[in-house]
């Protein structure tokens, strides 16, 4: 059952906070939700669970929409506050918002201190107000384990903020309906695990005109560090057990009916306990709370899909090896936007236009030298163009054009007898859709990576990395999701030691991050940490300030350190 959010909640947290002097505040770097503060709002809380031991026992709670914030289904926002502490030592663990089968939201979680952790993240869920507006199951899948040496529980608080329409703020524009492209479990998060294709039977209204798709994505296990893994015909070359095989060019796919429809050349999100957790600590990775999304058109598929009879909707994940494999695993999921047209009658039409291969075209390329030095770039590009015409029942004719330009390169270098492994990667990419010539989705990307790592010496138990990471990109994810401007890069430096009497180690982390947006909204943040210190940070634009404005972090010990995740599982 959800309930009202009490005031004494909050106070509660801050009292907690109070008793426990050194506690850490934890965030990633990320713009407030973009929601009019001056609207009426009205908070509740949509969850609260301590995870403990928690695998295969998500948090499951029925959602009822508030009544008392406006008309249901006509709000002008819904933003999303996830606060979470814990204390002791964890690693840091996966967490899947899923509503009415539909994943809203995929985060991780901060490693905690000894003396513990908090960390708030405000997201902004408009999109997902069809799914708000109706009464649903919500669950929180957030697997986690206690044994020796990993005591650290997540006590987490969900709440979501209604902001009333008015003449003032009008009504978010929205989809008719959210499709789930997920397994549709009730018992538990709704993202599917690939390799194999996930495939589902969809079935679309006959009278769709618009069908916008988002992809959640993300790499796990041998995946984690996808970008490191090695093109197979060179895994021999390196020791034995030193990382994987299958390469590290990943393309996520959604197809229709077994013919691809759009692609995503994922950003690599690095994990608070990836490579050198003193890096990620008390600023996350960018992405860490919240994982970025994937927004293709799947309008062109229109005339196909609204026969009124099932589709085959598929996600997967396929590399630039012969045969496309990869490791286990990468967790998807997806959903569809769907517009549907005032008349009841059925859409029909044609696709006009069909340039798609089946995968990227890519290279591999690697050079070995007799001092066991090895060097291998892999490349891969994209281009997408599907067309079709199709006209509504209530007779209106619409033309969509969707392209898809991407590009790939990742250079490992492996040098100084193992020792050094560095990755060099970028991924760029435009996207454009549009109908009866008018812009309906676009995004520009580019993600730069460049991780230098050097082993002290060959028992891999100490280290040094230094990355550098960005996130740029310009998207309108739909016509009824706000289009925003993002520029995001961290570089940080790390050194981290495994020992049998603790693990520990040092970090530095710098973000220059700009938010821009449709609506004018702005905020730009510079922030930089020194083992767990903020060192400098200051903050501007529309958005900063006002009930949004994110607490500072607190200088602290350390305390024990989970044994940090490595590539190839080192
Ligand atoms: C987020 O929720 C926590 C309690 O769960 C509360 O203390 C905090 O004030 C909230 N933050 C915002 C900005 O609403
Ligand atoms: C943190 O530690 C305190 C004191 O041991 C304990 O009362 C509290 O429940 C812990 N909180 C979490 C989230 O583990
Ligand atoms: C989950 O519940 C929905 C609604 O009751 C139902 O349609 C669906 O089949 C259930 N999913 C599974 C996997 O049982
Ligand atoms: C989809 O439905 C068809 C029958 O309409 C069935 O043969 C097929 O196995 C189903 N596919 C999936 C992925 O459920
Ligand atoms: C659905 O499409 C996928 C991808 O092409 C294919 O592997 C799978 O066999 C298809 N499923 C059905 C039931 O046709
Ligand atoms: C892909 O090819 C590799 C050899 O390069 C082989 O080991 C693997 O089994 C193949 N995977 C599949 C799914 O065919
Ligand atoms: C679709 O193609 C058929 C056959 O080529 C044609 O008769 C029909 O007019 C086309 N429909 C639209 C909406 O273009
Ligand atoms: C590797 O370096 C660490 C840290 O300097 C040292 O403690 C360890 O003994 C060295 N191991 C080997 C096998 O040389
Ligand atoms: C990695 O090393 C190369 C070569 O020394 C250097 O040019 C680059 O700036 C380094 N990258 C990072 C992230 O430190
Ligand atoms: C981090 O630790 C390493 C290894 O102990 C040390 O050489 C380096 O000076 C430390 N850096 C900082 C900024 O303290
Ligand atoms: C972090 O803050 C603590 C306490 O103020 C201080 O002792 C320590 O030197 C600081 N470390 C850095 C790297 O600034």
């Amino acid at each position: 059952m959800w309930t009202r959010l009490v005031q004494s909640l909050g106070a509660g947290l801050l009292a907690a906070r109070a008793s426990y002097a050194a506690v850490l505040v934890d965030f990633q770097v990320a713009q407030p939700p973009p929601l009019p503060s001056s609207a009426q709002q009205c908070t509740v809380q949509i969850l609260e669970r301590t995870f403990g031991n928690s695998y295969g026992d998500p948090e499951i709670v029925q959602y009822t929409p508030p009544t008392d914030c406006g008309e249901v289904g006509s709000w002008a926002g819904i933003s999303l506050n996830f606060t979470v502490t814990s204390n002791g030592t964890q690693y840091d663990r996966l967490g899947i918002f899923t509503f009415q089968n539909v994943e809203i939201w995929r985060t991780s979680t901060p490693e905690p201190t000894t003396d513990g952790i908090i960390w708030t993240y405000l997201k902004d869920a408009t999109r997902y107000l069809p799914l708000f507006s109706e009464p649903g199951t919500f669950i929180l899948e957030l697997d986690n384990i206690l044994e020796t040496g990993l005591n650290g529980q997540y006590a987490s608080t969900l709440t979501a903020t209604f902001y009333a329409s008015s003449d003032e703020h009008p009504a978010a524009p929205r989809a008719n309906t959210i499709i789930p492209v997920t397994t549709l479990a009730n018992n538990t998060g709704d993202d599917a695990s690939v390799p194999p294709v996930f495939s589902l039977n969809v079935t679309i209204p006959q009278n769709a005109v618009a069908v916008y798709a988002e992809l959640y994505a993300s790499g796990n296990s041998a995946e984690e560090f996808w970008y490191y893994n090695v093109a197979s015909e060179y895994l021999g070359d390196l020791p034995s057990g030193f990382t994987y095989g299958y390469g590290p060019f990943r393309e996520v796919r959604m197809l229709v009916d077994g013919q691809v429809a759009g692609v995503a050349f994922p950003y690599a999100v690095i994990f608070t306990g990836g490579i050198s957790p003193t890096a990620w600590r008390p600023i996350t990775s960018y992405g860490a709370l919240d994982l970025p999304t994937y927004f293709i058109d799947l309008t062109p598929f229109v005339p196909v899909l609204t026969d009124g009879q099932p589709h085959n909707i598929s996600i997967d994940v396929v590399s630039a090896e012969t045969n496309h494999t990869i490791n286990d695993n990468w967790y998807v999921s997806g959903n569809l936007q769907v517009v549907t047209d005032s008349s009841s009658s059925p859409t029909t039409g044609n696709i006009t236009a069909y340039n798609v291969e089946p995968y990227a075209e890519t290279t591999t390329t690697g050079t070995l030298d007799d001092n066991g030095d090895l060097t291998v770039t892999v490349t891969a590009k994209r281009s997408i163009q599907i067309q079709s015409d199709f006209t509504s029942g209530s007779g209106e004719h619409t033309s969509v054009t969707w392209t898809q330009n991407l590009d790939y390169s990742n250079t490992q270098s492996y040098l100084n007898g193992y020792l050094v492994n560095n990755v060099a990667q970028t991924a760029t990419g435009s996207f454009l859709s549009t109908h009866n010539g008018v812009s309906v989705l676009s995004d520009d990307f580019s993600y730069p990576l460049y991780i230098n790592m050097t082993y002290l010496n060959d028992s891999y138990e100490s280290w040094t990395a230094e990355f550098d990471h960005s996130y740029n990109r310009v998207s309108l994810p739909s016509p009824f999701i706000l289009g925003s401007t993002i520029n995001e890069r961290q570089t940080a430096t790390s050194s981290f030691v495994v020992s049998a009497s603790g693990n520990y180690g040092n970090g530095t982390n710098d973000d220059t991050f700009s938010y821009s947006d449709d609506d004018g909204n702005t905020y730009w943040r510079n922030v930089g940490a020194a083992d767990n210190n903020i060192t400098y940070d200051s903050v501007g634009g529309s958005l900063s300030g006002g009930p949004f404005s994110l607490p500072f972090s607190a200088p602290m010990s350390q305390g024990v350190l989970a044994k940090p995740r490595l590539p190839g599982g080192k």
